[in-house]
């Protein structure tokens, strides 16, 4: 896939008329747009991928749906006719059906005969084990329970959200979202194909806002990571234009591509 192609702008904190800005500004160097509560809430969602499809790139309905299948299915059916919308989200935790109505209706009411990705939420990078424990989650599954003394809560987390990436697989879904720190094992236990989409991701010496656990382009793409959604870095970049951080940020993952296939290749450098 095109270096480009690999980045989601989440257009975050933007009004409609700053949104389509953004598309506008972008879209030559980038490939989708990431809509999400505020611009949905707002009922500008479809507006905007409207504008984005104008503009020849695709958008990212961050609409984390959770409920009885037949209402997810009901929603992925209206997603699947908006043309502009290439990929949509649902929560893992709504269960086998549920995901599996999401998939089957974005399939058959395609408007471009494929439809639109659907991605999976697992377990929100808010949560920490203790969280997990507040809202009731069995600790002692066999999955979620401690193997070791050792075993950090950061491997047992990581092992749940590889459980949850698996669940979405037999799903029948296209990928999941997760964080920098999950990549690797879900790209090993879901191999080549499965989409994983990682939020989280900071060039080199640009500020963290308010994520903890980052890793820059090249190390999420390096890990296996297809898509990164990124927003603060490129919409409010420390230093130069939008367009310079989206460009640096492309050719991050186009020189990990080399490395990938290179050993030692030029991306060592960065
Ligand atoms: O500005 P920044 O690059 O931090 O934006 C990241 C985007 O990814 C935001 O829209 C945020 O809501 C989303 N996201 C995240 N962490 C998750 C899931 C989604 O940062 N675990």
């Amino acid at each position: 896939m095109d270096p480009k192609s690999r980045i989601i702008v989440a257009l975050d904190g933007l009004k409609l008329e700053e949104a389509c800005s953004a598309i506008e500004e972008l879209s030559p160097y980038v490939g989708l747009f990431k809509v999400g509560f505020e611009l949905i809430t707002r009922q500008q969602a479809r507006l905007v991928a409207e504008f984005a499809a104008n503009h020849g790139v695709g958008v990212f309905y961050d609409g984390k749906f959770h409920d009885i299948p037949q209402t997810v299915e009901n929603a992925a059916t209206v997603i699947a006719g908006m043309s502009s919308v290439t990929m949509f989200n649902v929560h893992c935790l709504g269960g086998h059906k549920m995901m599996e109505a999401a998939k089957e209706a974005a399939v058959q009411n395609a408007v471009d005969g494929k439809g639109p990705s659907v991605i999976g939420v697992t377990i929100l990078t808010s949560h920490d084990l203790p969280s997990l424990r507040d809202i009731k989650l069995d600790l002692n599954h066999p999955i979620m329970k401690r193997r070791g003394e050792h075993e950090t809560d950061e491997e047992i987390m990581r092992r749940i959200v590889v459980s949850y990436a698996c669940d979405a697989k037999a799903a029948g879904l296209d990928g999941v979202v997760a964080s920098p720190r999950e990549v690797k094992a879900i790209r090993e236990e879901c191999g080549p194909g499965f989409l994983i989409v990682t939020p989280g991701v900071r060039p080199k010496g640009t500020a963290l806002n308010d994520q903890k656990r980052v890793m820059t382009p090249k190390e999420a793409a390096l890990a296996g990571a297809d898509y990164l959604v990124i927003g603060r870095p490129i919409l409010s970049p420390e230093t130069g234009t939008r367009i310079d951080a989206a460009k640096r940020i492309a050719e991050e993952i186009y020189l990990a591509g080399m490395s990938d296939s290179i050993p030692g290749g030029q991306a060592s450098s960065l």
